[in-house]
């Protein structure tokens, strides 16, 4: 059976490690595997904005030896001018690997049933799953155990906990044995299959999925805390009623405070400071964004050899 990566559960525990492993692996050597020398193709189609997915997508698979091929969303008009099944026909005969970035999860699982070859999510209203391989390099980097080990340690999520980056890391921080907290006002949090998919990840791993409504109590004793932006792409119409309720979760200096000093902060960019998040955190010595924004090249490279070595190609 074809492997993709649609969702932060389409890898068990050990896999997500072994990946972490590669990822780590390739962020040292950048060239050690050319699975995509010839060079072989892979698309990557933006349906929302872009710009740290397509530039480390396009980067990773040039250094896997390969082609990336920008097909442009709005000329492919991908199930308006054809059907998302016959544009996943005709990919699948082209490419190696499609990458692509759209609104509904539900399309994304119809490409991917009719690609026949790996699909990759580069992000859909429901997940950010390629993000999180990067952010638990990131936390790996800075809090892992001797052995990568991610098991025990907590992060905590403020501020609009019912977009994809919410639910991927209910599912993803579970997958690494975390304690996942999300701390967003009610209307504002993972829907309750979320959770049920995720404590049923954390009785295998050890980890643990909460949520509550006081960013502080979240937040205290946190190893690593996490915000996003409160108006992710397809919700601009709501932002004033979004800018108000979630006022009280933009994590500052002070919110930070109840972490402590060792806490890091990731934020999967862009980010609007003032908003969801202060300058004085984002830009400040807790933060480590950037090393961040650098990993997606690395976790997506290690995604993509994993796929298609999974694949037997
Ligand atoms: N939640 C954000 C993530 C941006 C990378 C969005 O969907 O717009």
């Amino acid at each position: 059976m074809m492997r993709h990566f649609l969702r932060d559960d389409d890898l068990t525990p050990d896999e997500q490690r072994r990946l972490l492993d590669l990822a780590a692996d390739l962020k040292t050597t950048p060239f050690m595997r050319r699975p995509l020398a010839g060079p072989k193709s892979v698309a990557m189609i933006f349906d929302k904005p872009t710009l740290r997915t397509q530039v480390s997508f396009g980067a990773g698979i040039a250094e896997l030896g390969g082609n990336p091929m920008l097909v442009e969303g709005k000329l492919a008009g991908i199930g308006v001018r054809e059907s998302v099944e016959d544009v996943a026909r005709v990919l699948g005969r082209q490419v190696a690997v499609v990458v692509w970035r759209t609104f509904l999860q539900s399309d994304l699982d119809l490409m991917a049933a009719h690609a026949g070859v790996p699909v990759v999510n580069a992000l859909t209203d429901d997940f950010h799953p390629c993000q999180l391989v990067a952010d638990l390099l990131t936390v790996r980097e800075h809090k892992g155990g001797p052995d990568g080990s991610l098991a025990g340690l907590t992060v905590a999520f403020v501020g609009d906990g019912a977009c994809n980056m919410g639910n991927s890391w209910l599912l993803a921080g579970t997958t690494a044995g975390m304690h996942v907290r999300i701390a967003a006002p009610q209307g504002y949090r993972p829907s309750a299959a979320m959770f049920a998919r995720a404590e049923e990840i954390a009785a295998t791993t050890g980890g643990s999925a909460s949520s509550c409504a006081d960013p502080a109590e979240a937040v205290t004793g946190a190893d690593v805390v996490v915000t996003d932006t409160w108006i992710s792409m397809g919700k601009e119409a709501e932002e004033a009623d979004r800018a108000a309720v979630l006022a009280p979760y933009s994590l500052t200096e002070e919110l930070l405070a109840h972490a402590g000093r060792e806490a890091i902060v990731l934020h999967c960019l862009p980010a609007y400071r003032g908003k969801e998040i202060s300058a004085e955190v984002l830009d400040g010595p807790q933060s480590v964004v950037w090393d961040e924004a650098e990993n997606r090249r690395h976790a997506q490279k290690a995604v993509i050899a994993f796929l298609l070595e999974q694949a037997g190609r």
